[in-house]
């Protein structure tokens, strides 16, 4: 195992409770909770860190329901990603309208988002 996905793992174990935390009254916007809770993973334009294990999540093929469930929901499934079971519906639904904003991004910008691939 790469020591880097071994480090990823471990601080996944450690802080993941903290990230289904939702005491957060100044952030209001998709991309302000996007990047409070999955940035840290994903990084900032959704990219991901192929390094370290984490998909780029703007390539998801799930819909937006799809996606607010496997955010919010375990499905008893083997991962990596915590399950945000404490996360409001409401603020899912936002996270993933910023996420495919960031995917419009990508649509548009093939080029640049390629290099933020190779270079997260
Ligand atoms: C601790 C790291 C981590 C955090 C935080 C995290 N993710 Fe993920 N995410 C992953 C990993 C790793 C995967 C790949 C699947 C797996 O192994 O769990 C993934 C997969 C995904 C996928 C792809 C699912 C698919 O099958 O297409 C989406 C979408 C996604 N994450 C969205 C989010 C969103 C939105 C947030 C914030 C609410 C978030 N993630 C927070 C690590 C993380």
């Amino acid at each position: 195992m790469r020591p880097l996905l071994l480090a990823a793992m471990i601080l996944v174990s450690v802080s993941g409770c903290s990230q289904d935390q939702h005491d957060h009254p100044t952030l209001t916007t998709g991309e302000q909770l996007f990047n409070y809770h999955c940035a840290e993973c994903h990084g900032e334009q959704g990219t991901g860190n192929l390094f370290d294990g984490i998909p780029a999540n703007i390539l998801t093929q799930k819909n937006q329901q799809a996606i607010i469930t496997y955010i919010t929901t375990d499905t008893g499934q083997e991962r990596t990603m915590p399950v945000f079971s404490a996360m409001p519906a409401e603020e899912a639904k936002i996270i993933t309208e910023h996420l495919f904003t960031l995917q419009k991004t990508y649509d548009t910008k093939g080029s640049q988002i390629k290099q933020l691939l190779i270079e997260p």
